[in-house]
């Protein structure tokens, strides 16, 4: 399926993204052969640099500790592909002049075919005027073209509606590729197989069988230098309205009628419409404070002087549909917390009352990083001459039980996807839309559009957040089960 006579234009290549993902993507699958045999990558950015400084930092970010001889020459190898071209986001004749340069590469094609694709790794206030001048000036009128874009689209309903408007005037929905890496990846991927591929879990996945879910995002570094970013958009921006909820649909929706990126996200579009919008009373703000030699995320000179911008945020929702009604999704993601990590955890009910009383409750967890794993956690007779249930785990590590498979990144298996023209783990514009839906309100009472605005509770840098979280979990049916 992938296609020769294909290049990929890297645009923001000097970025940060660029260098931190999509460079390393790209050579990783390079490295692996997954890529097309004859293809070019071209960098393009506003810095002025040549061939040999680009390839410095092209590769600066590649990984090789040890130096190993394999690598080093597959290096080489990757920057004699690699180009840079110098140019402005908002200049008709910067893309012309990008556009001699691939046709200077194209010239060298056996066949007449030129396919392209074009990945974003650029900040929102040129990102529209980029789709605009790459449409005008580089569109391939012989071949696939096709854009990867990034977050943030937008910051609410109206402005991501006004944003994909004016993108669609340009690029077609199947051309659009709109990143959200949590679908790339692979404990994420994981849960389609998981529910519809284990009839032990399917049987039991609603809300007869399942008190409470939580989905949970936990950073332990601030924003540090990343203030002026975060600050305009937030936490649940950051996290929760794109990653958590991308991971609740997955986790919630019915099951697709084929693995096609269509009926996949169907599916999703029709969970996620029946999500209402979060209310304010189902919601729980913080913002970090200087602890332990850490500063505070107002100490950040970033961010604006009494600003409160939450960096942490529990927020509840409610899906009203007969799988999942009265079953809380309690979305929780902070910075600066006292660990790095993802997770779901999905609380089963309590047993009847009979026989068994105050046993623990089941739980199913899949954590999606760090140290891939998903277990169970569950009652077992405790062992020795008593007849007394004990809460024990069934753990499925996956660095101890998959021990010679590599774990793709994210960024590659979303880049092979678009490389494939694969839609199914990327957003689709309805989907979008739905998001915004169910955090527009609640955002715009934070920001203090409808009067003022919430004071967000501190917690200190380095704890597991407001004091509040723990009633605030509470208060939803969780009891927490301690396996010891
Ligand atoms: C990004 C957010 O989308 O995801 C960052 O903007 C966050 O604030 C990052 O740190 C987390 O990604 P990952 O893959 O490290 O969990």
């Amino acid at each position: 399926e992938l296609q020769s006579n294909t290049l990929i234009v890297v645009l923001g290549a000097s970025g940060d993204l660029a260098k931190k993902k999509t460079f390393p993507a790209l050579f990783g699958l390079y490295r692996e052969g997954f890529l097309p045999n004859d293809l070019h990558i071209v960098g393009y950015a506003r810095t002025k640099m040549d061939k040999e400084e680009f390839h410095k930092r092209e590769v600066s970010y590649i990984k090789n500790p040890a130096n190993d001889e394999e690598v080093t020459k597959k290096i080489e190898a990757f920057q004699s592909i690699s180009t840079y071209f110098a140019g402005a986001y908002d200049k008709d004749e910067d893309f012309q002049g990008l556009e001699k340069h691939l046709q200077e590469i194209e010239s060298q094609y056996p066949t007449e075919e030129r396919n392209r694709i074009f990945y974003f790794a650029l900040p929102p206030s040129v990102f529209l005027d980029v789709a605009k001048g790459l449409k005008k000036n580089n569109y391939s009128e012989r071949g696939v073209n096709r854009i990867i874009v990034e977050k943030p689209f937008g910051k609410d309903l109206e402005s991501s509606r006004q944003m994909m408007v004016t993108l669609k005037k340009e690029w077609q929905e199947d051309e659009t590729f709109r990143i959200d890496h949590y679908l790339g990846k692979e404990m994420v991927k994981n849960m389609l197989v998981l529910r519809f591929a284990n009839i032990a879990f399917s049987a039991a996945w609603d809300k007869n069988s399942i008190s409470n879910v939580q989905i949970t995002f936990k950073e332990p570094f601030g924003t540090e230098g990343r203030g002026g970013y975060f600050d305009e958009f937030g936490i649940i921006r950051d996290i929760q309205q794109n990653h958590l909820l991308q991971v609740l649909t997955i986790l919630t929706m019915e099951r697709p009628v084929s693995f096609s990126a269509e009926d996949i996200r169907d599916e999703k579009v029709k969970v996620l419409r029946a999500i209402p919008p979060v209310e304010q009373k189902d919601v729980l703000l913080g913002q970090y404070v200087s602890a332990n030699g850490k500063p505070g995320y107002l100490d950040d000179d970033t961010v604006p002087k009494g600003s409160v911008c939450p960096t942490f945020a529990a927020l509840t929702l409610w899906i009203n549909n007969p799988r999942w009604e009265g079953v809380p999704f309690i979305l929780k993601a902070g910075k600066a917390l006292n660990e790095a990590k993802v997770e779901v955890r999905i609380q089963y009910k309590d047993v009847t009352s009979g026989i068994f009383r105050d046993i623990a409750r089941n739980e199913l967890v899949i954590r999606i990083q760090p140290s891939e794993a998903v277990y169970i956690k569950m009652n077992v007779k405790t062992p020795g001459l008593v007849t007394r249930a004990m809460p024990s785990e069934m753990d499925l590590t996956y660095k101890r039980r998959f021990t010679d498979t590599k774990i793709p990144e994210a960024y590659e298996a979303l880049i092979l996807d678009a490389f494939k023209g694969d839609h199914s783990n990327f957003v689709r514009d309805d989907e979008l839309d739905a998001a915004w839906k169910i955090f527009t309100p609640i955002l715009h009472w934070i920001e203090g559009k409808k009067g003022p605005s919430p004071r967000p509770s501190p917690y200190p840098y380095g704890s597991r957040g407001p004091n509040e979280l723990e009633n605030f979990i509470t208060g939803y049916g969780y009891k927490r089960v301690e396996t010891g």
